[in-house]
């Protein structure tokens, strides 16, 4: 029932707030994240030594994301595997690790065999899943579900954001266990991760200024998107979303990597999508958003409010996301981005909802 929406993926990015409220909101309890339902507490939590993400997609690129906020606060190496590499390499993986799989549908197959791979190891799994009573909810050891509800659009947004709002929350709650971080600060942490759904419902009420973009952009033959660190892993997933639905070729590259080959690619008038929501890091991502201008790009920017009088040198256009925590603006930072693809893919007169050769749920292998 697509409620008076155009498109199924219209109807679920508009979700995302309600989605997000939900999938946090039952967890929190006196300022911190709490596992009672799930069956984890922190003296498990503490004993983690290593932690590996598998997953596909969409779900991969959330796990990149998982990978950052884990090392970063809870100081736990993080491995990430796209599950059909994963399974065929004879992973090293034994009782110590601590396995988390990540997929929207829980049926994916590559998914599944991955997870039996690591069991059989002697691994523990937890899953983040959206489908309740999905294989990979039913065979995992614990299950932390997003609370997305039924994603029909093949294109993922609402399960996507859930599963990094889920990773945040697994983040914060080891970070805490392991000395990672102060009772202060994942309070402060945890009251941020709360305001991330109006947040997240400013950025879609803006969605008209998107629109009239992809309306000027929708020709293009080919699309970068660059970032560092966090919106590495945003330009990833932005980019999956414009080429999936509106068929334009499309590249995500990390900021710095961009001189090494891609951007030879670059010429007068190619769109490049600069993500720079993250302070530390964008003075440096603003030289490479230089080396492309100065080769004639069109360099759109998405960044937080705090943030755009550092860029508006070098932007052509300027999409914001509200002010926030720098590393928890990046569950915000990708709604622009799927507003645009959206657009991009209307003014093309693509099928949004069902994009050619494209499955919902890939239970081949
Ligand atoms: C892209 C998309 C896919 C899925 C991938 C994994 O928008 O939806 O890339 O993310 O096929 O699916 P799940 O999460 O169901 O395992």
């Amino acid at each position: 029932e697509k409620a008076g929406y155009p498109h199924f993926m219209l109807k679920e990015i508009e979700e995302q707030p309600r989605a997000l409220a939900d999938t946090l909101n039952p967890r929190v309890k006196d300022g911190e994240i709490n596992f009672d339902e799930i069956g984890i507490d922190d003296a498990m939590l503490a004993g983690i030594r290593k932690i590996t993400i598998i997953a596909c997609g969409t779900a991969y690129h959330a796990s990149y994301v998982g990978k950052y906020i884990i090392e970063r606060f809870a100081r736990v190496p993080v491995e990430v595997e796209i599950a059909s590499e994963f399974r065929y390499k004879n992973p090293i993986i034994d009782q110590d690790n601590f396995v988390i799989v990540v997929s929207q549908s829980g049926e994916t197959a590559d998914t599944i065999a991955a997870l039996r791979e690591a069991k059989s190891r002697g691994a523990f799994v937890l899953a983040i899943a959206n489908v309740v009573g999905s294989t990979i909810a039913r065979e995992a050891d614990k299950v932390l579900y997003t609370r997305a509800g039924l994603e029909i659009a093949v294109a993922s947004t609402k399960a996507y954001t859930t599963q990094l709002m889920a990773l945040y929350m697994f983040a914060l709650k080891l970070a805490y266990a392991k000395g990672g971080i102060t009772k202060e600060e994942y309070h402060t942490y945890v009251a941020e991760l709360q305001k991330v759904p109006e947040n997240a419902e400013k950025v879609i009420q803006n969605k008209e200024l998107l629109q009239k973009f992809a309306y000027e952009h929708f020709t293009e033959h080919s699309v970068f998107y660059i970032g560092r660190g966090l919106d590495y892993a945003m330009a990833m997933e932005g980019s999956l979303k414009l080429k999936e639905i509106s068929y334009i070729h499309s590249e995500a590259y990390a900021g710095g990597e961009l001189k090494h080959g891609t951007i030879a690619l670059v010429e007068e008038g190619t769109l490049v999508v600069a993500v720079l929501t993250q302070g530390d890091l964008i003075e440096k991502c603003l030289s490479n958003v230089k080396e492309v201008t100065s080769r004639g790009a069109v360099v759109m920017v998405v960044t937080q409010e705090k943030y755009q009088d550092l860029v508006k040198d070098v932007a052509d256009k300027i999409v914001t996301v509200p002010d926030a925590i720098d590393f928890e603006a990046t569950i915000t930072s990708i709604i622009p981005m799927q507003i645009f693809a959206y657009y991009m893919s209307v003014q093309k007169g693509c099928d949004v909802d069902k994009p050619r050769n494209l499955a919902k749920s890939v239970t081949v292998e």
